[in-house]
C-alpha cells in the first residue's frame, strides 16, 4: 500500500488517481486544511497533521505501507516570506515526523515533492539538476532542506528517495473528474481563466520589462497528469532498486505570461482582459527545466506537452466547476 501525504491537494489527488489506475492501493494522510476530500477518487483516507507525530505513526500502525509519496506541505512563496515559522514547522518538523515514522516502521522508499524554487535565481537555462541550489525564499529553503534530510537518511538508515523538482504544475485531469482549486488562487492559468468565467475583470501581468522576448516572465508549464506519471515511474524505479536521486519535472520549454493569455484566448474563444502591473518580488525572469535526466533516467515522456492542451484541460475543469470543489 502507498501512503500519500497531502493527497487531497492538486498534485496529490491527480497522483492518487494514477496510482489507483495502475493497480496500487493507497491511503491518503491529510490535515484537510487546504485540500479537498472530494478530490480523492478512491482508496483509504486518514485525517491527520504531520506535526502530530502520534497521528502519522498511527497510519503506519494501521496499514501495511510499502512506500510513501510525500506532498503535504505549505506551498505559497509570498506566505513563506511573511510567515517562515509556519513553513519550517510544517514542512521540516512535520516532514521529520514522517521520515522518523518510516524508520520506526521499516519503510524504505519515498518520493518527495520538491520544487524549482530550490534553485533560486537561475545562472543558466535550461536548468539541469546539478545547477547550484540557492533558494530565495523560505518555501524553497524548506524544500532544499528536506532534500538534504533525505540524502542523510539514506546514508544512515538506507531510506531511498526520489526528489521531484516541479516547475509550473498546470492543467487538469483529462477526464475532467478533478482539477485545480486553491483558496486564495495565486497561479497564473486559473487566474487567467477566472476572467472569462466572470470571476474577475482582468488578470495582472507582473512586469513587462523582463529580459525575455516579449518582456513578460517565462515559465515551464507541465501538465499535472504528466507530473503524476513521473511519480509512478519514480516509485517503480525505487521498487526496482534505484538509488536516491533528484529529477526536474518540466517540459523543457518556456512560455511567457503573454503567450499563456493568448493561448487561453484561443481555447476559450474570447478576448481576455489583462493589465500591466509591477514586477512581483522574488520572481525570476525565466525558469525552464532541462528534462533530459527524467526522460533518460525514468523513460518519462509527456503526453500533454502543448500549452494549448494544458489550458484546454484546465478550461474544461474550471468551466464545469467555476467555484472549484465548493458546491
Ligand atoms: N503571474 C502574473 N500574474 C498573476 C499571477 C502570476 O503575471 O496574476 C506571472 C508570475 O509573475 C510568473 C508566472 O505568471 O511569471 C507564473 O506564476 P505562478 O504564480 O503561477 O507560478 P510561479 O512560477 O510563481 O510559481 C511556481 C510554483 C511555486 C514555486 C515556483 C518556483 O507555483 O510553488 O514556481 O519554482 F515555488
Amino acid at each position: 500500500m502507498i501512503l500519500v501525504t497531502g493527497g487531497t491537494g492538486y498534485i496529490g489527488s491527480h497522483t492518487v488517481k494514477q496510482l489507483l489506475e495502475n493497480g496500487y492501493e493507497t491511503v491518503v494522510f491529510d490535515s484537510m486544511e487546504l485540500g479537498h476530500p472530494e478530490a480523492v477518487l478512491g482508496g483509504q483516507v486518514f485525517t491527520g497533521d504531520l506535526r502530530d507525530a502520534d497521528r502519522i505513526n498511527a497510519v503506519f500502525d494501521k496499514y501495511p505501507i510499502d512506500a510513501v509519496v510525500h506532498f503535504a506541505a505549505y506551498a505559497s512563496v509570498p506566505d513563506s516570506v511573511a510567515n517562515p515559522d509556519k513553513y519550517f514547522t510544517n514542512n521540516i518538523a512535520g516532514g521529520l515526523n514522517l521520515v522518523n515514522a518510516m524508520r520506526a516502521h521499516d519503510v524504505k522508499r519515498i518520493i518527495f515533492s520538491s520544487s524549482a524554487a530550490t534553485y533560486g535565481e537561475p545562472l543558466h537555462t535550461p536548468i539541469t539538476e546539478d545547477h547550484p541550489q540557492n533558494p530565495t525564499n523560505p518555501y524553497g529553503e524548506t524544500k532544499l532542506m528536506f532534500e538534504k534530510i533525505l540524502k542523510w537518511y539514506d546514508v544512515a538508515y538506507g531510506i531511498k528517495s526520489v526528489s521531484l523538482r516541479y516547475f509550473n504544475a498546470s492543467g487538469a485531469d483529462p477526464e475532467g473528474r478533478i482539477g485545480e482549486d486553491h483558496e486564495p488562487e495565486g497561479h497564473l492559468i486559473p487566474l487567467v481563466l477566472q476572467v472569462p468565467l466572470g470571476r474577475r475583470d482582468h488578470v495582472k501581468v507582473f512586469g513587462l520589462d523582463w529580459d525575455t522576448p516579449d518582456g513578460s516572465c517565462v515559465r515551464d508549464y507541465i501538465h499535472v497528469t504528466d507530473l503524476a506519471q513521473a511519480h509512478l515511474l519514480s516509485l517503480k524505479a525505487l521498487e526496482g532498486g534505484a538509488q536516491t536521486t533528484a529529477y526536474n519535472l518540466g517540459n523543457g520549454d518556456g512560455q511567457s505570461v503573454k503567450q499563456v493569455i493568448e493561448a487561453a484566448e484561443e481555447v476559450v474563444g474570447k478576448k481576455i482582459k489583462w493589465e500591466p502591473a509591477e514586477r512581483r518580488a522574488g520572481d525570476p525572469a525565466k525558469l525552464v527545466a532541462s528534462s533530459d535526466k527524467l526522460q533518460k533516467g525514468l523513460g518519462w515522456k509527456p503526453l500533454y506537452a502543448e500549452l494549448h492542451t494544458i489550458i484546454e484541460h484546465a478550461w474544461a475543469w474550471h468551466s464545469a466547476h467555476p467555484r472549484g470543489y465548493a458546491k
